[in-house]
């Protein structure tokens, strides 16, 4: 394959450039030298055909509904794995073996709370804040009190400080939530599991015994197992381009935490479940349908369709599992699944969207499994980012490891005035 080679020939001259190719998955032309040789920029805005870095933890097929982190398919993790063994093949390529599962375990639990002085931080926001407010805001305050950690050129402050943010996203969305509702923070406790433990300091109150429903927490792991890491989506290539400028890992998880924000990204959750609310009943189905179609219509349907994928997303798959199992432990009739089930089968057999391939993603059900945890719509996102950490940081930890990593710097197509003189304000 080395001697494989793609042609460009702009106004009569041609050029060579190389094929790069991965262990699986489309071949890549390297363009690197593009611009030197031929004073050419590539045009790819929403970066539909460029990959922006070599990486070895996740590989999805799109076009076949296949998601593998570091090989092993998430059907296969969600089952049977758990979401701290899920982290540490994400950190260190390969699933741990009992006692480094152990160890991992012990160590993320030692960091699970927060600097005291980070109380008086949440007391700032407004009751009534959006939990992503108050994460961008407390995650990025991160680097402001753990300077011991912050030095990316030494290994072991990245290490410390992946610890760090994986063990304290749960405390830190719990204490958003616990904001909101007026109740006091609860503390960690690391006798608990990893979920557990999130439930608990969400839930749980000082003045009562919070009993941890087993089914709740394992549907609860199984969604922070199937948002761990998507590959190079648009808050994982944030969080990689601000550490690309060598930003501390504190800022660059904050930036994504930002741009996971967005109601096309990770804000679908939250936007599915009230859209699912908003149509109420079956009967109401059609009407909705036919709005997406419209093309002078702004409304979407949530939780549909996706960048990558043009086939069913294979974390829908066990999401709509999942709400089956979560409606039956805690006996909830809300009608929504119902609605959701029935609007999944009409679009799927609806032309428009058979024509453009748009399938149920993973927020199309996962909303509905929230809302029956009793988590309110406003969390959503946040839980997202909680389980999104531990990507963000594998991939920032990868990135900053590779020796030919540059600062991201794209160019572009510039379409502004040409050079011009200044006109005195009087003369215009
Ligand atoms: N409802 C109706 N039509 C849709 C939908 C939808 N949910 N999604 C895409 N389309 C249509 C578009 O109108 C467009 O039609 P056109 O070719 O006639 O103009 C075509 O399908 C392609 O859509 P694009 O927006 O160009 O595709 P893109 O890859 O840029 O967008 C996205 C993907 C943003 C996810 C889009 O499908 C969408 O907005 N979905 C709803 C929001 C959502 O569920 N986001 C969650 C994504 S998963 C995640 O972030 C975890």
């Amino acid at each position: 394959m080395a001697d494989k080679k793609a042609q460009l020939t702009i106004g009569g001259e041609t050029w060579n450039f190389p094929i790069m190719e991965g262990s699986t998955g489309p071949d890549v032309v390297d363009i690197r030298k593009l611009y030197a040789s031929t004073g050419a920029f590539t045009y790819d805005p929403g970066f539909t055909s460029t990959a922006s870095c070599e990486s070895a933890l996740t590989y999805i097929d799109g076009d076949e509904g296949v998601l593998l982190h570091r090989g092993y398919p998430i059907g296969q993790l969600a089952e049977h794995s758990n979401f701290m063994e899920v982290s540490y093949l994400l950190l260190n390529g390969e699933l741990p073996n009992a006692g480094e599962l152990a160890d991992f375990e012990n160590t993320i639990s030692r960091h699970t709370m927060l600097h005291e002085q980070l109380m008086t931080f949440y007391r700032g926001f407004r009751r009534d804040a959006h939990p992503m407010a108050v994460m961008c805001g407390v995650v990025g305050a991160l680097s402001a009190f753990y300077h011991d950690s912050t030095d990316i050129s030494d290994p072991e402050h990245r290490r410390i400080s992946s610890h760090r943010l994986i063990a304290k996203m749960p405390t830190i969305a719990a204490m958003a939530y616990k904001y909101a509702v007026g109740q006091p923070f609860m503390y960690p406790d690391n006798s608990l599991s990893y979920t557990g433990n999130f439930l608990r300091m969400t839930f749980g109150v000082p003045a009562e015994n919070y009993e941890i429903h087993p089914a709740v927490e394992k549907a609860m792991d199984r969604i922070f197992i199937l948002h761990a890491d998507h590959e190079q989506n648009a808050s994982t290539s944030t969080v990689r381009l601000a550490g690309s400028s060598g930003a501390n890992p504190f800022a660059c998880i904050a930036a994504g935490i930002a741009c996971l924000w967005g109601p096309a990204h990770g804000g679908a959750n939250e936007a599915c479940l009230n859209m699912l609310r908003e149509i109420g009943t079956p009967d109401r189905i059609p009407h909705y349908i036919e709005r997406a179609k419209d093309k002078n219509d702004p409304f979407r349907l949530m939780g549909f369709g996706h960048r990558v994928y043009k086939n069913y997303d294979p974390r829908a798959t066990v999401m709509q599992k999942t709400v089956r199992e979560v409606f039956d432990a805690l006996n909830v009739t809300d009608p929504i699944f119902e609605v959701a089930l029935q609007l999944e089968e009409m679009a799927l057999n609806d032309d428009y969207f058979k024509e453009k391939r748009l399938f149920p993603n993973v927020d199309f059900y996962s909303g509905a499994i929230l809302s029956a945890i009793g988590f309110p719509t406003t969390m959503f996102t946040a839980l997202f980012a909680l389980a999104r950490t531990v990507g963000w940081v594998a991939q920032w930890n990868e990135m900053i490891s590779d020796p030919g990593q540059k600062i991201g710097r794209p160019r572009q197509l510039y379409t502004g005035p040409t050079e011009r003189d200044y006109v005195p304000v009087s003369q215009r």
